[in-house]
């Protein structure tokens, strides 16, 4: 069985429990960037706010593995706006994932990942979503971080356990 955990992580919590779970899960890591970078500070939220609501799908960086050449994907994505974010968007509309397992994760900064995994999984039609699992990743004390990559791990660990069975 062939894993990939994929995500897009503008100031690392994703980044973070995407390789907890790529190292929980094993597999291979593929990290989404955008051509352009998003500006520092406050203006992010503009851009960001903007981009989320006319759903643009920004230009991507060139990434080097297909989705579809494996059976299980992780999926991660940070919450912007109370969605998943643009980037995301662009890379399932350019790799047209189909007939594949895949399991969601997110990171947010308030209390849930308002609409990002039901309108995810809008955007999956066509593959078997076999997990969902969400952390609030901001303000949060080293201890509950430590819990959170726990959890991820063991969520991954399961799930994979479960698809080669
Ligand atoms: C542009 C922008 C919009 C955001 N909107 C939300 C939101 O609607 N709900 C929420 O819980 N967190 C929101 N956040 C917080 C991020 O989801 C949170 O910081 C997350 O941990 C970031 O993940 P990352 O470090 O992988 O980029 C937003 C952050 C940014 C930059």
């Amino acid at each position: 069985m062939k894993t990939l955990t994929v995500f897009y992580s503008l100031t690392g919590h994703t980044e973070k429990l995407a390789r907890a779970i790529n190292e929980a899960a094993g597999g291979d890591l593929l990290e989404i960037k955008t051509a352009k970078s998003m500006p520092r500070g406050f203006l992010k939220y503009f851009v960001a706010g903007r981009q989320v609501m006319k759903k643009e799908q920004p230009e991507l960086a060139v990434f080097d593995k297909n989705p579809n050449d494996y059976d299980l994907v992780f999926l991660g994505t940070p919450v912007w706006a109370g969605e998943f974010v643009p980037a995301v968007r662009s890379f399932l509309v350019r790799v047209m994932l189909k007939g594949k397992k895949a399991a969601l994760f997110c990171a947010h900064g308030g209390d849930n990942p308002g609409k990002a995994f039901s309108d995810l999984e809008n955007e999956l039609a066509g593959n078997e979503i076999i997990g969902k699992i969400d952390f609030k990743m901001d303000g949060i004390t080293a201890a509950q971080e430590a819990a959170n990559i726990e959890s991820a791990q063991k969520w991954a660990r399961d799930l994979a356990k479960k698809v080669s069975n």
